[in-house]
C-alpha cells in the first residue's frame, strides 16, 4: 500500500515509486502540509509533526489563543480558506447570502480507496486497483455545515499525485461557493523561478520562465476556453532546471475553462502554488445537501529536470487518460488550405483521388459543407447541407471516397450559431447574452448557451444527425471564439458541463468515430478536451518553422500521438514564409502527421509533385528522386 493515513497519529504520507507527499494535523484539526519532494527513506510519520514545527508551542492556537492569527498566517494550510486570517491565495470562499463566511473545516476523518473514484460529470485520470490508490480526508465545518472532502490519488508506477476537492453543503442553509480550487501545494526554498506556457492564437503554447518574486504571479483564462494565452499548467522550478537536472514541481489542470494557476511569494520568502476554476465571474449555488466536484489537477515532482516531468505527463495521459487503445493513426487530407469555401463535390473528388493515389487514408472535409456558407458569416447552428456544393449530400460523397478506397472525414462547429442562420431567427435567445444589449459577435458568430437543457439537446440532435447520416469516420469539432457577455456566474462552468456530456455521448453512441478537438487551433488543448479525444488541432500556424516552438512546447506536457500536425501549401497562409517540403513532411511526422493542401495547386512548376512522393508515408522518396530535387528544395 503506498498510502498511510494515520488518524490517531494526525498524519497522512502517499508514496509513489520517486516521491513521497505528507500531511499532519495541527491542534489535532488543521491540516497543513509538511512535505512533497523526493521519496522519504524514514519509515513512518512519528516525525511529520516537527517537520514545520506545526505542533509546537506556542505555535498552535488552542496552546496560544491570545496570538491565533498568528498561526493561521503562517501555518502551511492544506486546503486553504478565505477571510480565516490566511491572507495568500486561498483555495475556497463560501457566502451566506449577502453575507460572508469565516468557514474553516477542521479535520474530521479519513480512508484509503482502492483504485481512484470517477469524478461526477467531469474529465479525469483513471486507474485500477493495481495502478493507483486514493486517499479521501473529510474535513467539517460546524457553524456552516460545509463539508470538504480531499481526494489524493497517488499512482504505484508513475511519479503522479491527482488531486480534487467535493463541497458539501451539510447545513441547513443556502451557501454559494465564491471560489473552489482544486489544489494547493507549499513549495520548498529550492524553487525560485516559474515555468508556464503561454501565447496567442497561431502562437500557442511558447515556454516562459520567470523568477518567483514577492506578490502573485501566474496564468489565467477567463475566456470561457482553457485559451491559447496560456496552458492550464504551471511548474515551480529550480533556477537551474533543464532537461536532465534541476526540480520541478509541476501541476496541470484536467479542465477546458476558466482557470487559475497561481504562484504566491509571502511575507518570510515561502511560496504556494494554487490551480483550480478561475473565481473571477464564478459563483455556484449549494442548497442543503447538493455538493459540487472540483475539476482535477495532476501533479508530479521531479528531480530529474523537465525530461522526467515530460515522460511522467506523457505516461499518464497516453496510459490513464486516452481512453481507448488508438493505434495508428490514418494519414488524413484537410481540405482547408486547399479550398477554403470554394468548393464543389467535383472539386474535393479531385483533390481526393490524388490524395487516394498517393496512398492515403482519410479525406476531411472542413468548413463550408453546409447551407448559406460561401464565407464564415452565416449558417452555423442549421447543419444543413448544401446541395448546390455537393448534390450527392454527406453520404453520396462518402460513397465516391470510399469507391477511391478513403474514409470520410467531417468538420463541424456545434456549439456556435450564426446570426444568419433559420436557428437564430427561431430562437435568438438561445445565443449566450445578457439580455440587457446584443451580444458581442466575434468571427461574426454568437456562442450557443448550452448550460440551457433543451439547447444542450438541440446540439445533440443535429451532431448525432449528421453522423448518422452518411458513413463518418471521423469527426473534427472545432470552436472558434471565446465566451462573453453571460448572464450568470454559475454559466461558464455549466457550459463546460454540458460540453463534456456532449462529447461522452459522442464516445458512447459513436464508439468507432475518431474525434479531433479543435479551438481555432490549440484554444483547447487540455487535459479535459483530451479524455474524449486522443488528438487535438495543435494550431492553424502550419508554417513549419513557427510549428517547432509550438509543438516543442505542447509536447513538453502531451505524447505527440495527441498533436495535431499537417504539411500545408507554400507560401505559408499565416507566416508567408517558403519552407522545403522536407522540413514539412518533418514536423508534421513530429504529430499525428496529415496534409492540408492541394496537390497540382500548389505545384505549377511540378516541383511539389515529386517532393509530395517524398512525403507520401506509403510510397517513400527514392534515392534517384531525392537526388534529382532542385538545390533549394534541400
Ligand atoms: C478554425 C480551425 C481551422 C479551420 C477553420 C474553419 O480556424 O482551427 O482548422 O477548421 O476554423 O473555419
Amino acid at each position: 500500500m503506498n498510502i498511510i493515513c494515520d488518524a490517531g497519529q494526525g498524519a497522512f504520507r502517499l508514496d509513489t515509486p520517486c516521491t513521497s507527499y505528507v500531511m499532519a494535523l495541527a491542534d489535532g484539526k488543521w491540516l497543513g502540509h509538511v512535505y512533497y519532494g523526493p521519496r522519504l527513506t524514514a519509515e513512518g510519520l512519528d516525525w511529520a509533526h516537527d517537520y514545520w514545527g506545526i505542533d509546537q508551542r506556542p505555535y498552535t492556537p488552542d496552546q496560544f489563543p491570545r496570538e491565533e492569527a498568528a498561526f493561521f498566517d503562517r501555518f502551511p494550510m492544506e486546503y486553504p480558506m478565505a477571510n480565516t486570517g490566511d491572507f495568500q491565495e486561498c483555495c475556497l470562499a463560501v457566502r451566506r447570502g449577502a453575507g460572508l463566511s469565516d468557514c474553516m473545516p477542521e479535520f474530521a476523518s479519513c480512508e484509503i480507496l482502492p483504485g481512484k473514484p470517477k469524478l461526477d460529470g467531469l474529465p479525469a485520470t483513471f486507474g485500477e486497483e493495481a495502478d493507483c490508490n486514493t486517499l479521501k480526508i473529510t474535513l467539517s465545518d460546524r457553524p456552516t455545515g460545509v463539508v470538504v472532502e480531499l481526494y489524493y490519488t497517488a499512482f504505484t508506477r508513475l511519479d503522479v499525485i491527482t488531486r480534487s476537492v467535493r463541497i458539501i453543503n451539510g447545513g441547513g442553509g443556502t451557501l454559494w461557493l465564491d471560489r473552489a480550487l482544486s489544489a494547493c501545494l507549499h513549495l520548498p526554498d529550492t524553487t525560485g523561478s516559474m515555468l508556464t506556457l503561454s501565447g496567442s492564437w497561431a502562437r500557442e503554447c511558447g515556454a516562459q520562465v520567470r523568477e518567483i518574486g514577492p506578490g502573485t504571479q501566474g496564468i489565467a483564462s477567463c475566456r470561457g476556453i482553457s485559451s491559447h494565452q496560456g496552458q492550464p499548467f504551471i511548474a515551480a522550478v529550480s533556477p537551474d532546471v533543464n532537461q536532465e537536472r534541476g526540480e520541478v514541481y509541476a501541476m496541470h489542470f484536467v479542465y477546458s475553462g476558466n482557470f487559475l494557476a497561481r504562484i504566491e511569494q509571502d511575507q518570510f520568502d515561502r511560496r504556494r502554488m494554487v490551480m483550480g476554476i478561475h473565481p473571477e465571474s464564478f459563483s455556484w449555488k449549494l442548497e442543503p445537501g447538493e455538493s459540487f466536484q472540483t475539476p482535477e489537477v495532476v501533479m508530479t515532482y521531479s528531480a530529474g529536470g523537465l525530461g522526467k516531468m515530460t515522460r511522467t505527463f506523457h505516461d499518464l495521459y497516453r496510459g490513464h487518460l486516452l481512453r481507448r487503445p488508438y493505434g495508428k493513426r490514418p494519414v488524413l487530407l484537410n481540405n482547408r488550405e486547399a479550398t477554403y469555401f470554394d468548393f464543389d463535390e467535383a472539386r474535393l473528388l479531385e483533390i481526393a483521388g490524388k490524395a487516394a493515389e498517393l496512398g492515403m487514408e482519410l479525406f476531411v472535409l472542413d468548413d463550408g459543407w453546409f447551407e448559406n456558407r460561401p464565407t464564415d458569416s452565416g449558417g452555423l447552428g442549421d447543419w444543413t447541407v448544401d446541395r448546390q456544393k455537393l448534390p450527392h449530400g454527406l453520404a453520396g460523397l462518402a460513397e465516391r471516397l470510399q469507391a477511391l478506397g478513403l474514409q470520410f472525414g467531417l468538420w463541424m462547429e456545434p456549439e456556435m450559431v450564426s446570426m444568419d442562420s433559420r436557428l437564430y431567427r427561431e430562437h435568438p435567445d438561445w445565443a449566450i447574452q445578457t439580455g440587457e444589449r446584443r451580444p458581442m459577435l466575434c468571427r461574426d458568430q454568437l456562442v450557443l448557451d448550452l448550460s440551457r437543457p433543451e439547447v444542450e439537446e438541440y446540439v445533440w440532435q443535429r451532431i448525432a444527425g449528421t453522423l448518422h447520416s452518411a458513413p463518418i469516420s471521423y469527426l473534427k469539432w472545432d470552436m472558434n471564439r471565446p465566451l462573453t457577455n453571460l448572464g450568470s456566474a454559475e454559466q461558464a462552468h455549466r457550459y463546460v458541463l454540458a460540453l463534456y456530456r456532449l462529447q461522452q455521448r459522442i464516445v458512447d453512441q459513436f464508439p468507432d468515430l475518431l474525434l479531433e478537438n479543435c479551438c481555432s487551433g490549440g484554444g483547447r488543448f487540455d487535459p479535459g478536451m483530451l479524455y474524449y479525444s486522443p488528438q487535438i488541432w495543435c494550431s492553424d500556424d502550419t508554417d513549419a518553422v513557427e510549428r517547432l516552438s509550438i509543438q516543442q512546447g505542447t509536447a513538453m506536457l502531451y505524447p505527440l500521438s495527441c498533436i495535431g500536425a499537417h504539411v500545408s501549401g507554400c507560401p505559408n497562409h499565416i507566416a508567408g514564409r517558403m519552407t522545403p517540403f522536407h522540413t514539412r513532411g518533418i514536423v508534421a511526422m513530429a504529430g499525428t502527421f496529415g496534409y492540408e493542401l492541394d496537390g497540382d495547386r500548389s505545384s505549377p512548376t511540378g516541383i511539389f509533385k515529386e517532393s509530395w512522393y517524398g512525403f507520401c508515408v506509403c510510397k517513400p522518396m527514392t534515392r534517384t528522386q531525392k537526388d534529382s530535387r532542385p538545390s533549394r528544395m534541400v
